[in-house]
């Protein structure tokens, strides 16, 4: 199966994940495996290391992180220079390297100026990004060409306001979650404006935000209240999303569509079928349901959806984010190979689809669950001050598929 010329095929990673050392809301989070993100990979020093490991993984494409509360760690004042140094000079690398970067604004985190005035669910967030987001593209609108505003909105605003998982560990707010929605998907219209008028000397501005597609389902399909709930989480993370970011007049602002898709979730008796909810990958396997140490896979889903939002907003998509978290790589394997037909077959019946970014160049903080989920193409020795990353097998594989430009040739 082979994929267009221009594709790109990268890594995705983000600050707060992979960095350390920063100061922001996750910096006193202490996730459930009892790690922090105070050194996470280290990725803060080693960034030049982790541009080597990714020419050897033979990709041509990295969607990084930019970090807000590093860069304009005082309201409203200018970017810090030695911080923006660093990621201009982590920029350059990439550029000598061959690798185009996408990059992300904003990925679950906030300065703290911002969080002390109540984060997204104050509208006055809003401007202080547009203002953030103003300054950065003119420093660095001759090093950026592709730009993601937001990262998954909807995992952002339940995790903190409905679930109590992310700060500000907040339940059953759907006032919280909707406020946030809706000053995200604000900012974001404005900020793709000032992003596509700054231009880049680069070509064409791209921008989008990424939307996290998961499927929500009843397990049997008679069950009226699991049919419900599954409806209800599918209307607010789902449909409410979309409707926000790309609705009415708003749907010209972006000029692609970020689509994270990692599988489905199914309700049993009102429980989500999902390891992280209590059961094990066996007994799941046993109710015809696999598994990766999160969500259930189901590659199918891709190219439905790919086809659905495709139809739906008409703009080209890249997969800004897919991967499994697993210690079993021979089931990784497979999981990568079985989305990689879906995504080709939902290219074939012309489905435009830019770029695949593989979750992740390296195992990282996984937000509430620490260390102790593995997403990574290189594994990385938590317990080593210097933080050793090694290729796993299936960066092996990725690399095949990177430098063939096709899947099983
Ligand atoms: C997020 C990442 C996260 C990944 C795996 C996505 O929801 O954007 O930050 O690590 O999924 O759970």
């Amino acid at each position: 199966m082979k994929f267009p010329a221009a594709f790109l095929w990268g890594t995705a990673t983000s600050s707060t994940q992979i960095e350390g050392h920063i100061n922001n809301e996750w910096t006193d989070f202490v996730a459930r495996d009892g790690t922090t993100c105070a050194i996470a990979c280290n990725s803060y020093h080693q960034y030049a290391e982790d541009i080597q490991w990714m020419r050897q993984l033979g990709v041509n494409a990295y969607r990084m992180g930019i970090e807000w509360s590093r860069l304009q760690p005082e309201a409203q004042g200018p970017l810090n220079q030695s911080e923006l140094a660093r990621y201009v000079d982590q920029l350059d690398r990439l550029e000598a390297a061959g690798i185009v970067p996408m990059v992300v604004l904003h990925h679950f985190s906030n300065p703290s100026w911002i969080n002390a005035l109540g984060g997204w669910t104050n509208a006055r967030t809003i401007p202080a990004f547009v203002d953030y987001a103003t300054r950065l593209a003119a420093a660095l609108r001759g090093r950026v060409r592709l730009w993601n505003t937001f990262n998954e909105p909807d995992t952002y605003a339940s995790c903190g306001y409905l679930i109590g998982q992310f700060p500000p560990l907040k339940k059953g707010r759907l006032d919280c979650f909707r406020a946030v929605i809706r000053h995200m998907a604000e900012a974001h219209e404005r900020v793709c404006r000032v992003l596509r008028q700054a231009g880049s000397p680069l070509g064409k501005v791209e921008v989008g935000f990424s939307k996290n597609w998961t499927y929500f389902q009843p397990y049997r399909k008679a069950s009226p209240w699991d049919a419900l709930i599954a409806a209800f989480i599918h209307a607010q993370l789902n449909s409410l999303v979309m409707k926000q970011f790309l609705g009415g007049a708003r749907k010209t602002a972006s000029t692609f569509l970020g689509v994270n898709y990692y599988g489905r979730i199914r309700f049993n008796h009102l429980r989500p079928l999902v390891p992280t909810c209590g059961f094990s990958r066996a007994e799941l396997a046993r109710m015809g349901i696999e598994c990766d140490d999160m969500v259930e896979r189901y590659p199918a889903g891709l190219e439905s959806a790919l086809r659905e939002l495709y139809q739906q907003c008409g703009l080209p998509i890249y997969i800004t984010e897919h991967g499994s978290s697993s210690d079993d790589e021979p089931f990784r394997e497979r999981d990568l190979m079985d989305n990689l037909g879906a995504l080709h077959r939902a290219m074939e019946q012309g489905v435009d689809v830019r770029g695949f970014y593989y979750w992740s160049l390296l195992d990282n903080f996984e937000w509430q669950f620490g260390h102790s989920k593995k997403f990574g193409l290189l594994s990385v020795d938590f317990h080593d001050q210097r933080r050793a990353r090694r290729l796993k097998p299936l960066g092996q594989i990725y690399r095949k598929v990177c430098l063939e430009n096709a899947v099983g040739g």
